[in-house]
């Protein structure tokens, strides 16, 4: 049985991959660990530790408390709050992701470090962005994303740590709210709709940037961690994707279940120039061959998820 540590535990994708993984490997073989403290009963299952993941003693200290083999690092500043605070980003995103490697080859763990959309740039083809491309991102995110590719394939290259990526488009999920990405619109609108408000959209009509919902993005990073390596040709990182559309298509895939909802236009510079230098849409091929990725939600099933379990929110006064 596996004894995995995630480091940056208490975000949009923490907290569900949290619940995941000791739904499969056992409320105490899943330490999870934020650098603010956790509470609620997904994290009182099993243990809680305080970890600052820039601070490598704190992460080694937990890996012995618990013989852990297998790190998930999820601590970043996400794209539009990284781009106000450039140092920040760097040392958050490529600090952890250091500390976790080196951890990683002295007490032989395996790694987790997810990239994203943000490791292209405006010179990457957008439509249909191959695996192997141009990656000059604009951004600090994008800096450190590809930054982590590198070093992550390195480690794996010089030292045999088994270290697996994939670059994930928005997510879109209804447990935790993302923290500071230029998608977030995209989780954000949901909750309009079941409030009863006036969507106000950051990105113009047009923009396309691929996405994900939750449950998918929660397999692919348990099922690469699972996969036969011997089939591996790439590894940090895959493209990863489950659709792709414009601030229109989600309106009008919402507007389908809530007839009188409204959206208005009002870009915002940074979140609007940081979108424009991503793709419209990736390519996936290397993962479903490499590892049989396989995603299970297109836009109108997501819809349906959505609304479904904000409405049942709503209703418990949890929105
Ligand atoms: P998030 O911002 O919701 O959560 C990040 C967590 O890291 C937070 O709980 C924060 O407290 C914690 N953290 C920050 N600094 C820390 C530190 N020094 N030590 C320990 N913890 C620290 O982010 P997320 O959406 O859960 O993203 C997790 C990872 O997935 C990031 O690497 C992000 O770039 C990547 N990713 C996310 C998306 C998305 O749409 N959510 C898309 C692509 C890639
Ligand atoms: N959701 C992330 C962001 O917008 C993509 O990596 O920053």
């Amino acid at each position: 049985m596996k004894r995995i540590l995630i480091v940056g535990a208490g975000g949009q994708i923490g907290s569900e991959l949290t619940r995941n993984l000791r739904d499969i490997y056992g409320d105490n073989n899943v330490v999870c660990s934020d650098l603010r403290q956790l509470t609620g009963p997904i994290y009182e299952r099993g243990p809680i530790e305080r970890i600052d993941s820039t601070q490598i003693m704190q992460i080694v200290d937990v890996v012995k408390k618990y013989n852990i083999d297998t790190i998930y690092n999820l601590a970043a500043i996400l794209s539009a709050t990284a781009e106000l605070n450039p140092m920040l980003g760097w040392n958050v995103g490529i600090g952890s992701l250091v500390n976790c490697l080196e951890v990683a080859r002295i007490f032989n763990c395996a790694v987790f470090t997810p990239s994203s959309i943000g490791a292209f740039g405006p010179s990457t083809p957008r439509d249909m962005t191959p695996q192997d491309t141009i990656q000059r991102p604009a951004t600090i995110y994008g800096v450190t994303k590809v930054t982590g590719e590198l070093l992550s394939d390195y480690y794996f290259t010089r030292f045999g740590v088994d270290t697996r990526s994939v670059r994930f488009p928005g997510l879109i999920s209804n447990l935790t709210l993302p923290g500071g990405g230029t998608t977030d619109y995209a989780v954000e609108i949901y909750y309009a709709a079941v409030k009863g408000e006036k969507f106000v959209c950051p990105l113009k009509k047009g923009t396309f940037m691929d996405m994900m919902y939750m449950p998918d993005a929660l397999d692919a990073m348990i099922n690469i961690m699972e996969a036969d390596p011997s089939k591996f040709i790439h590894r940090n990182s895959f493209n990863v994707t489950a659709m792709s559309f414009d601030p229109e298509i989600i309106y009008n895939a919402i507007k389908k279940y809530v007839p009188d909802f409204e959206m208005v236009y009002e870009p915002e510079p940074i979140k609007q120039a940081i979108a424009d230098s991503w793709p419209n849409s990736l390519d996936d091929s290397c993962a479903r061959k490499e590892w049989g990725w396989n995603p299970k939600y297109d836009l109108d099933k997501m819809t349906v998820d959505m609304l479904t379990t904000l409405r049942e929110k709503k209703e418990k006064g949890l929105l």
